[in-house]
């Protein structure tokens, strides 16, 4: 296992979140805790999280209903066509998979809604699948502590960040070590003034060791 997935997954155990309500194994609720999370943050998540699961407890309860009451319970978190897309999923999950999800992230990205990275994610929290994540907290992460220039909205540097962070993975605790990516970038590797002392790669990050941490990942071009 590398040095990094090592420390993080070390680092995660004491400081990274452990009682968030969707760090369960059922893959209804931990896709939709992904789609949800997707543009809004953990705070305003969780009281939409807990009352949609009270209304749709599971996915044969979401695909049956009516775009209405979807979009209703949506209501608020914004980005509605993230609700369309769920909505769709569901009703995808019940007729082309018989109702249960998907277990690989290649198939769980042919959800409407599930791109790579969350396809992912769902696939690791759930199945505990040796799968990469690169949303745009991860790819600061890699970036920095890789050392990679480039905006990573670019191909040839997203492919870069891809390979680096399959790379990485550990051959154990992929739940502990997703969730701490996230958990990095979230509440350590921040965009602005990251908190470097507290690090647990801080001794390797090539943006700490150059003190680059400011430039990276590169902005997008003007
Ligand atoms: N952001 C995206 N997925 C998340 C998760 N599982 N926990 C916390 N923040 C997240």
């Amino acid at each position: 296992m590398s040095d990094f997935s090592q420390r993080l997954i070390a680092w995660q155990a004491i400081h990274g979140r452990h009682n968030l309500p969707w760090q369960v194994s059922d893959p209804y609720k931990v896709w939709l805790s992904e789609i949800m999370l997707q543009q809004t943050q953990v705070v305003t998540v969780i009281p939409y999280y807990q009352q949609f699961l009270e209304r749709f407890p599971d996915v044969a309860s979401l695909a049956s209903a009516s775009s209405d009451d979807v979009l209703a319970r949506w209501s608020g978190l914004g980005y509605y066509s993230r609700a369309r897309n769920l909505h769709k999923a569901a009703q995808m999950v019940m007729a082309r998979f018989g109702g249960e999800f998907p277990r690989t992230p290649e198939l769980l990205a042919e959800l409407p809604g599930v791109g790579p990275s969350t396809a992912a994610a769902i696939a690791a929290f759930s199945f505990g699948a040796h799968a990469a994540i690169l949303d745009g907290n991860v790819k600061r992460v890699l970036a920095r502590w890789a050392g990679i220039s480039g905006y990573p909205g670019t191909k040839l540097v997203e492919r870069e960040l891809w390979q680096l962070a399959a790379t990485l993975l550990p051959d154990q605790e992929i739940e502990r070590y997703t969730q701490s990516l996230m958990d990095m970038g979230a509440t350590i590797c921040t965009p602005k003034k990251p908190a470097c002392i507290t690090c647990p790669v801080f001794d390797d990050c090539i943006a700490r060791q150059q003190g680059r941490q400011a430039e990276l990942p590169t902005p997008k071009p003007k």
